[in-house]
């Protein structure tokens, strides 16, 4: 049976990565994606997931904008990543699809509780606005939902400052509401993520792909890795969205650790710190486990065989 996942994303260069790993992967039944205003605002990152399922050919799935801003704090977008567009670097094809006339936290709400029971997976990759509010307006979604699996935080490293990653900082409220709710939650955070390197040789395997949507993952790359090299000073880039969909579809493709993690709100150099307690073993009814390790190999013949099953689309 297909693991039914909603993915809340901010596309974004890796978000739109792990929505055609998500696409592409058989193991995966993409129920809707819903949008989040992040790397850029929601108008420009609904745009570009528009964009993205031409792309992929992602068609019958619904497609719903959410949040226009964080839950207290002003908007702040990533566009020194990801440019002015959201999705700088290749020329963005006209959608084909539009976005659904219902509020993002609608959908959630509406998909999780017509679904059974533990059926279906919450997938954020971008600040937690959407899923914070969807839990306060109906709160037996915590409940209902199986899991929340989310690329978010970091134990150890901060991207946004030194402590905090970019989809906790620019929304922390929310992000402890979705830390706090008794969901079983995993975070894909930077430790993890920072191994989901684009080397040369993964560049080399996609632009072996010889189709439209795989050129088109590699222009992707090209603009985010310049961003990462002049920005972070990283060689190759670490393409973190995609990293919490590979989770879902097999666990096995990276190693995780129980451990109670909150969120730090009144910090003033720590705003965002996704705290983790690795002091003792944790406690029986710690409902958090972080993402340490990475099968680096394993995750990008995930991504490789989702763009040969997408094979060659026109757009
Ligand atoms: C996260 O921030 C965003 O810029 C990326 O899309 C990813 O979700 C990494 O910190
Ligand atoms: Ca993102």
């Amino acid at each position: 049976m297909a693991k039914k996942i909603i993915l809340d994303c901010d596309p974004g260069h890796d978000d739109a990565i792990a929505m055609l790993l998500a696409h592409g992967n058989p193991e995966i039944e993409l129920l809707a994606v819903t949008t989040v205003v992040g790397n850029q605002t929601l108008e420009k990152v609904t745009r570009n997931a528009l964009a993205v399922a031409r792309v992929a050919n992602i068609t019958g799935v619904p497609f719903a904008a959410g949040a226009t801003r964080p839950l207290v704090r002003q908007v702040e977008v990533a566009d020194e990543i990801h440019g002015d567009s959201g999705l700088d670097g290749p020329v963005l094809p006209e959608p084909a699809i539009k976005i659904e006339p219902i509020h993002a936290i609608d959908l959630i709400i509406d998909l999780v509780m017509s679904h059974p029971p533990k059926t279906i997976t919450l997938v954020p990759t971008g600040g937690l606005t959407n899923i914070a509010l969807a839990v306060r307006k109906e709160p037996r979604i915590a409940e209902r939902v199986k899991e929340v699996v989310l690329m978010g935080g970091g134990y150890h490293v901060g991207n946004w400052s030194a402590v905090a990653e970019f989809n906790i900082k620019i929304d922390p409220e929310a992000a402890h509401i979705v830390f706090n709710e008794k969901w079983p939650l995993t975070m894909v955070g930077l430790d993890l993520t920072h191994q989901a390197l684009a080397t040369p040789e993964v560049y080399s395997r996609i632009a072996a792909v010889g189709t439209r949507p795989a050129k088109f993952v590699n222009e992707l790359l090209d603009f985010f890795s310049q961003s990462y090299k002049d920005r972070q000073g990283f060689d190759a880039p670490p393409v973190h969205d995609p990293c919490a969909v590979a989770y879902v579809i097999d666990p096995n493709v990276m190693t995780v650790h129980k451990v109670p993690v909150d969120i730090e709100l009144t910090g003033t150099l720590t705003l965002g710190m996704t705290v983790a307690d690795f002091r003792a073993a944790p406690p029986a009814d710690c409902h958090t486990q972080v993402a340490v390790k990475l099968d680096h190999q394993r995750f990008w013949d995930l991504i490789v065989d989702a763009l040969e099953r997408i094979g060659e689309v026109e757009f």
